[in-house]
């Protein structure tokens, strides 16, 4: 076992007496440290000193042996000890504040005070383990479409449309905002304005993936979306990523079946993949939280249609009090959303919902008032998933667009599909950060993206 080897990293925490210091090292690989055992005779004081900070960036050579103490099975015999980058203990904000007196666990920073440190929490626990996650649920994610013969479709970041029809966008521009060139009609020229037209962040990689779809059948994108909506909720972000399938012949159900498919798939990955930093989740924030991952991937998904989900709330009113009443033809509210989640107890598909509060693409149905839309509900987070099938006739569409009064000229090539070889498909978008939510169980959508951008926040 015994074997030379080296260690490097940053100081968690450093304990020992007159003859031993034990240093705690961890490099960012894993949740677990490595000790370094330093005999106080080989090494001078300020040595010791300078690599007991926490913070400090230290190499270790030394050798690697059975741990002769609790804790660990494998510990670092020191030989020598280099100081890569100094930590002062005064200054530096991640300094451990000591135990917790009554059950003498280490005392876990605020989340809310650690976001105002966004550029030295990956240092902690818990910032490794998520982003350590959110890592595996990314390649896990390519991994599930790989796997089923989905093509990476890169669609821009920039574009001269608004997919959603919400108006909600970062405008893109190289005008001078001081000195505006106008129009002989007074009107800002954007015709001078670096793309000639108006530009903007896209908040939805779907018009583009239907093209995609059209042509390689099966696609899904993975990027990030922006969203200038003025939500400072914890769980909206201005930036944000988003997973957006798109695939030709397939209806509404082979849509929710992909949907269904894949979140199982993503929380059986991270529970098989991710086991010690889900654990220390656990431990530390979430006693439920392994038990509600396992709860999800062994039980189909309850799915019930937008009406049935108003008579549902409706007749909850007798025991329970919503903030807004549940009414047909209004979206259902974050409570509502709550109330279905809890009576189903676990994920709920809601299907096909009026069509005045949904986007201007999703397939009309018969009845010329619902659309097949779809969105999952999951527990502790609300909607994880919105998606429908594609209205694929060309003048259903263009009526809706005129109905909408979405500017025609932004999406005549999207029209245009419509009428060169159209068929039936359908995508839906999977919100990154919902699912890193509902995966880490944290609570604050902030906390489990690197460098959250919400409103009045871009600092790092
Ligand atoms: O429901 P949304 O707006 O749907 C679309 O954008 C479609 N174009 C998707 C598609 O059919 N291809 O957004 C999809 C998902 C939501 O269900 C939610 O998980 C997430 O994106 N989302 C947000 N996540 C964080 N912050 C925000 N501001 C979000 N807005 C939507
Ligand atoms: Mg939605």
């Amino acid at each position: 076992m015994d074997r030379p080897a080296t260690a490097r990293g940053w100081v968690r925490s450093a304990r020992g007496n007159k003859y031993v210091q034990f240093i705690h090292i961890n490099d960012g690989s894993t949740i677990k440290n490595i000790q370094a055992v330093a005999d106080t005779n080989k090494f001078d004081e300020e040595t010791l000193k300078r690599a007991g900070a926490t913070g400090a960036c230290i190499e270790v050579k030394g050798i690697l042996v059975q741990s002769q103490g609790k804790g660990q099975s494998i510990e670092i015999l020191a030989e020598e000890i280099t100081i890569l980058g100094d930590c002062d203990p005064e200054e530096y904000p991640l300094q451990k504040r000591g135990q917790d007196s009554k059950d003498k666990k280490p005392v876990t920073l605020p989340l809310e005070f650690l976001r105002e440190k966004a550029h030295l929490r990956t240092r902690t626990n818990t910032f490794g383990a998520i982003f350590r996650i959110r890592h595996h649920m990314s390649f896990a994610i390519h991994k599930f479409f790989n796997d089923r013969n989905f093509f990476n479709l890169h669609t821009p970041i920039i574009t001269g449309s608004d997919a959603e029809g919400a108006g909600e966008m970062f405008r893109v521009t190289t005008l001078d905002l001081h000195n505006l060139p106008k129009t002989p009609e007074g009107k800002i020229d954007f015709e001078q304005d670096f793309f000639g037209k108006e530009t903007n962040l896209t908040v939805s990689g779907q018009l583009e993936g239907e093209l995609g779809a059209m042509g390689l059948g099966r696609i899904y994108t993975f990027g990030p979306t922006f969203r200038a909506e003025n939500s400072n909720t914890p769980r909206h972000l201005a930036e944000f990523w988003m997973i957006e399938p798109e695939v030709a012949f397939y209806d509404i159900n082979d849509n929710m079946n992909l949907a269904e498919d894949m979140l199982k798939y993503l929380v059986n990955y991270a529970l098989s993949h991710c086991k010690d930093d889900l654990q220390f989740l656990n431990d530390t924030y979430d006693q439920e939280l392994i038990a509600r991952l396992e709860s999800v991937v062994d039980r189909p998904f309850t799915r019930v249609s937008y009406t049935q989900g108003i008579e549902i709330l409706l007749g909850a009113m007798t025991s329970r009090k919503f903030e807004y009443k549940p009414e047909w033809g209004k979206d259902l509210q974050k409570e509502h959303e709550n109330y279905l989640v809890e009576h189903f107890n676990g994920p709920v598909f809601v299907t096909n919902y009026p069509k005045d509060i949904k986007a201007f693409y999703m397939k009309l149905n018969d009845d010329g008032t619902t659309v097949r839309a779809m969105d999952i509900l999951f527990p502790w987070i609300g909607e994880i998933i919105g998606g429908s099938q594609r209205e694929e006739d060309h003048d259903k569409l263009y009526r809706r667009v005129k109905e909408m009064e979405i500017p025609e000229e932004s999406l005549w090539w999207y029209l245009e599909t419509r009428k060169f070889g159209a068929c039936e498909h359908s995508g839906f978008g999977l919100g990154f950060e919902r699912l890193m939510l509902f995966v880490t169980g944290m609570t604050n959508i902030r906390d489990v993206i690197p460098f959250p951008r919400t409103p009045k926040n871009a600092e790092f």
